[in-house]
This record gives C-alpha cells, sequence and structure tokens, in this order.
C-alpha cells in the first residue's frame, strides 16, 4: 500500500509540473489538468490514510508526516492559483521544497515500505 501512496504523489508532482508549464503559456487544457491534479490531492490523502487505518497508535513523527504532507499539497495548490491570478509565489516555492524535502525524509524514515533512512 505504500507503493499505491508513492504513485499517487509521483502522478501529482508530474501533473503539478505539467500544469505550470501549461499555465506558463496560457494552454487551454491548464484547467483541465488542474482538476485532474485536484483528483490527485484526494487519493494521496486516501492512500496515506489508509495506511494509518493498518496502526493502532500514532508516534510523534505520524503526525508530524501527515501536517508535513497536507502542507505540500497546500503549497500546490496555492501556487498554482496566486500564478493564475498573477501574484507572486517565491515565498510558496520555497515552502514547497522545504515541505517535499522533508516529507520525502520522514516518509522514508518511518518504518513502513521503504526506510532509506533509518
Ligand atoms: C505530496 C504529499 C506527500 C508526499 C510526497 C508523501 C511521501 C511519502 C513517502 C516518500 C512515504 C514513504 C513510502 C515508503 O517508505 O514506501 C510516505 C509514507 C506515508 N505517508 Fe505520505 N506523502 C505525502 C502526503 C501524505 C498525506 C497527506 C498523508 C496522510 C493523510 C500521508 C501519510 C503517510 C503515511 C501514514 C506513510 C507511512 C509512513 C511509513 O513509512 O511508516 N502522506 N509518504
Amino acid at each position: 500500500m505504500t507503493h499505491a501512496h508513492i504513485t499517487t504523489w509521483v502522478v501529482a508532482l508530474i501533473l503539478f509540473v505539467v500544469a505550470i508549464s501549461f499555465q506558463a503559456k496560457g494552454h487551454e487544457k491548464t484547467k483541465m489538468v488542474h482538476m485532474l491534479l485536484r483528483l490527485f490531492y484526494i487519493l494521496i490523502i486516501a492512500t496515506g490514510a489508509w495506511i494509518l487505518h493498518s496502526m493502532s497508535s500514532f508516534p510523534f513523527l505520524y503526525i508530524v508526516k501527515v501536517i508535513v504532507g497536507l502542507w505540500v499539497i497546500g503549497t500546490m495548490e496555492m501556487i498554482l492559483v496566486r500564478t493564475a491570478k498573477g501574484k507572486n509565489t517565491n515565498v510558496l516555492w520555497l515552502q514547497f521544497i522545504v515541505a517535499f524535502v522533508v516529507v520525502l525524509y520522514l516518509g522514508f524514515k518511518l518504518p513502513f515500505g521503504f526506510s532509506f533512512f533509518s
């Protein structure tokens, strides 16, 4: 099930890159890709919740992992919405990169699935 979770966020990341480049070109399919990306936000949360569902207790790092995971999703959404409005997104990009690195570190450190950092 961690594989399903990884698949959803990798697809979301690809859709995010596609949406950003479509948006920059003013491509007509930008809205569609953005809607698909939103569907993948739900799938990321659903597969994350699915992993949590199999656990009997929630150690502190899991709570941090979930919050930072939601933070990554929040920054992706806000980058796309604010770019569409022509607003500055530098701070959001910084947050996205930091949160993404932290969530990868925590995900791969925590015991389920791959554990590269423990
Ligand atoms: C874009 C956002 C997210 C990214 C990039 C991400 C990334 C990861 C990665 C790399 C793993 C490790 C998988 C493995 O070791 O096989 C993982 C595991 C996990 N994720 Fe996420 N995640 C995100 C969002 C979420 C959300 C929103 C939730 C909660 C609803 C969540 C809950 C979990 C749980 C419970 C695990 C298992 C941790 C463990 O290895 O013990 N994730 N995630």
